[in-house]
């Protein structure tokens, strides 16, 4: 099925509304997602992107219902990654030889993953591609999220072609981000933006700041996942810009994993002391072993300071919480305060490890931790809550 969003410019991309997990079983798509694919038609017949490989078959089927296959005269890729290019190899079975205009990183990608040595064409930033009455400008947009990264820009019609930049994983048959829910679409659009692009928002900055600078109008924003944005398309441009400048919100996320309760015992107390020492700031408790991974890390991109707990355990923390410290590592959050707590029984070395980890991931650790032997009970407890006053008191 394709869906005109311009006289002369169809979505043909896919749905997937059972996807709940992407970038193998890393990142969740509660919503499902969709792989955006459009075909523009001037003199010249051009295709933007495909679709994620288990829907090659079905892509190029639909396709062919649009188009005969050999009229497309150039294919653009905007970006290697299986998810816009896993069509191409069985497309190119149809048309071999039409070119492929992507940029350089992206012909090292493909060749990497499908081992073909097709009519590659590279372009780079400020490259035309006339298709008669209007022509394409191509943009290279690298670490936006990949090396190989473009964004591809139809003059005549003002559409920019994003590819991931822009997007959301939420499948919607109502294409357009002026006919769904507002909160719904910002809460994926951000999740989207922390857990994949949060590290590269130095990058961020300077691609906007350069796309401004071109002075293109814009009618039309086309990510590869997600909805378009058509109505003031550049709205989600300007909160891009606001979520790459150390974004955070008036939250506090304290998140743990307990053995034996003493560590649950300590956080609950912990967020009491919080509260009490900033009633309106926002205060998010979770057990992150209970908790999905992608939906904490847009948690903890909307923190101003994060305190991360961990009973001890063979001399160390739990498995959970120091998967949770690698992913904050990775995705290089800034200018957020941290510090750690635990519960122990013999040695307690978590609450040291979790601190360190957390000064190498980036975070300020404004303390040295909170140790507690055995569970939290009279003192003990007030000292906990004491801490958590203390590290909220701190923040201002
Ligand atoms: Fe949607 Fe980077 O692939």
């Amino acid at each position: 099925m394709s869906i005109q969003i311009k006289s002369n410019c169809k979505w043909v991309g896919k749905i997937d509304w059972e996807l709940r997990k992407f970038h193998g079983e890393e990142f969740s798509t509660h919503k499902g997602s969709s792989y955006n694919a459009f075909l523009i038609r001037d003199e010249k017949t051009v295709l933007i992107d495909t679709v994620w490989s288990p829907f090659d078959k079905e892509f190029v089927k639909n396709l062919k219902k649009e188009i005969p296959l050999e009229k497309i005269d150039f294919i653009v890729i905007n970006h290697g990654e299986v998810d816009h290019s896993g069509a191409l190899p069985e497309l190119m079975r149809h048309i071999p030889n039409t070119p492929i205009y992507c940029s350089a990183n992206c012909v090292k990608s493909l060749r990497g993953q499908y081992h073909q040595d097709w009519n590659y064409h590279v372009v780079k930033t400020g490259e035309r591609l006339s298709l008669g009455s209007k022509e394409l400008i191509f943009i290279e947009a690298p670490m936006l999220h990949w090396p190989d990264s473009m964004f591809t820009y139809l003059t005549g019609d003002n559409i920019l072609f994003s590819n991931d930049a822009f997007g959301q994983h939420l499948a919607s048959e109502r294409l357009y981000n002026d006919r769904i829910d507002q909160g719904e679409l910002y809460q994926e659009a951000l999740k989207y933006y922390a857990n994949i692009l949060t590290l590269y928002s130095p990058a961020v900055t300077k691609k906007i700041k350069e796309l401004k600078a071109l002075n293109l109008p814009i009618d039309m924003i086309c990510p590869s996942h997600g909805v378009i944005w058509r109505k003031e398309p550049l709205q989600i441009v300007e909160h891009y810009l606001k979520w790459a400048d150390n974004y955070a919100e008036d939250q506090i996320t304290v998140a743990y994993d307990t053995m034996w309760d003493g560590t649950r015992q300590m956080a609950e107390i912990i967020v009491k002391g919080i509260v009490n020492a900033v009633p309106e700031t926002t205060v998010k408790l979770y057990n992150l072993a209970r908790m999905d991974k992608t939906d904490l890390m847009t948690e903890i991109f909307k923190s101003k300071a994060v305190l991360i707990g961990s009973a001890t355990v063979n001399n160390g923390m739990l498995r959970d919480v120091a998967a949770v410290l690698e992913e904050m590592r990775g995705l290089k959050f800034k200018h957020k305060k941290a510090a750690a707590f635990g519960c122990y029984g013999w040695s307690g070395e978590a609450v040291k490890l979790i601190s360190s980890r957390l000064d190498e991931a980036g975070f300020e650790v404004v303390n040295e931790g909170l140790r507690q032997k055995w569970a939290p009970e009279g003192e003990t407890a007030e000292r906990c809550f004491e801490f958590g006053q203390a590290f909220a008191a701190g923040l201002n």
